[in-house]
């Protein structure tokens, strides 16, 4: 049942491991990943001035090209190269395309992975500014050094990094994930930050489960295979998961009937997933 699985969950959340002491609670947060295959707990604070940038650039993200018209899903993507080998490791962002209206692109390939989408995507880029953005990069490299295995690669780990916004105006219109279903992301790690949740939401609720419940629908995964569901809520409020471990889903945000001020609903979300990259001969 899934009282009694999270009854058994080793409490992880709110261990903030950033902003006390920032070895200990890594390396810990560290083992717990290792040995759940997820993790749910608060990251680094972030600094005023990054967040003036982040809130902007979420303000601005363009409708997702590739959502079914009824999902209110927007987003930007970039991405970026980190060397294991290097001692002061620091993202190299890739450059990014352009259309032929000249908006810049970065593409997104998701292997099989995705039910919806079988082919490589290409996101609006994310700015150059919020690129230097301090928080960002700063996440990139601790989320990074919250991996496993990654460490000793002999090539580049990728970095994939999309801002997220789902929206609801009324009942009526959900903000919907992708894929809107328990699905793993094909990258070995990703990791999800929430930047803002407005408070006139229901839904948003995260789930882990067992692999096995990979592509089915929440009214149809059998809930004894359930590992954890939580609702992110506060700004840095996280989590990862190690991919071939669990299998994850997000419900659809909901704007609340009784909301008296005629604004959106939202939810700002920051995921960074990290791969290996390969030669090609
Ligand atoms: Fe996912």
């Amino acid at each position: 049942m899934l009282t009694e699985n999270l009854s058994k969950e080793v409490e992880l959340s709110r261990i903030n491991i950033f902003d006390n002491n920032h070895d200990f609670y890594s390396s810990k947060l560290k083992k717990l990943f290792q040995s759940h295959g997820y993790i749910n707990y608060k990251a680094s604070v972030v600094d005023i001035e990054s967040k003036l940038i982040i809130s902007n650039e979420f303000r601005k993200l363009e409708k997702d090209p590739f959502s079914p018209p009824n999902t209110q899903r927007f987003r930007r993507y970039g991405n970026a190269l980190i060397l294991p080998w290097e001692k002061e490791k620091k993202p190299i962002w890739l450059p990014t395309t352009k259309n032929n209206e000249g908006t810049e692109l970065s593409g997104y390939d998701q292997g099989n992975n995705n039910p919806e989408h079988g082919s490589i995507r290409y996101f609006n880029a994310l700015s150059e500014q919020v690129k230097r953005s301090n928080y960002l990069n700063k996440i990139i490299i601790e989320d990074y050094n919250l991996t496993f295995g990654l460490d000793e690669y002999y090539l580049p780990i990728y970095v994939g990094i999309h801002f997220v916004k789902l929206t609801s105006t009324c009942e009526q219109s959900l903000g919907i994930s992708s894929p809107d279903c328990f699905h793993q992301d094909g990258e070995p790690f990703t990791f999800a930050h929430l930047f803002y949740r407005s408070n006139n939401i229901i839904g948003g609720e995260n789930y882990i489960a067992h692999p096995s419940e990979r592509n089915k629908r929440l009214e149809d995964v059998n809930s004894a295979n359930i590992y954890s569901q939580f609702t992110l809520k506060n700004i840095s409020d996280s989590f990862a998961v190690h991919d071939s471990s669990v299998c994850h889903y997000v419900s659809p945000i909901k704007k609340i009937k009784n909301d008296q001020f005629n604004i959106p609903g939202e939810r700002w979300m920051i995921l960074i997933d990290y791969s290996l990259t390969k030669q090609k001969i």
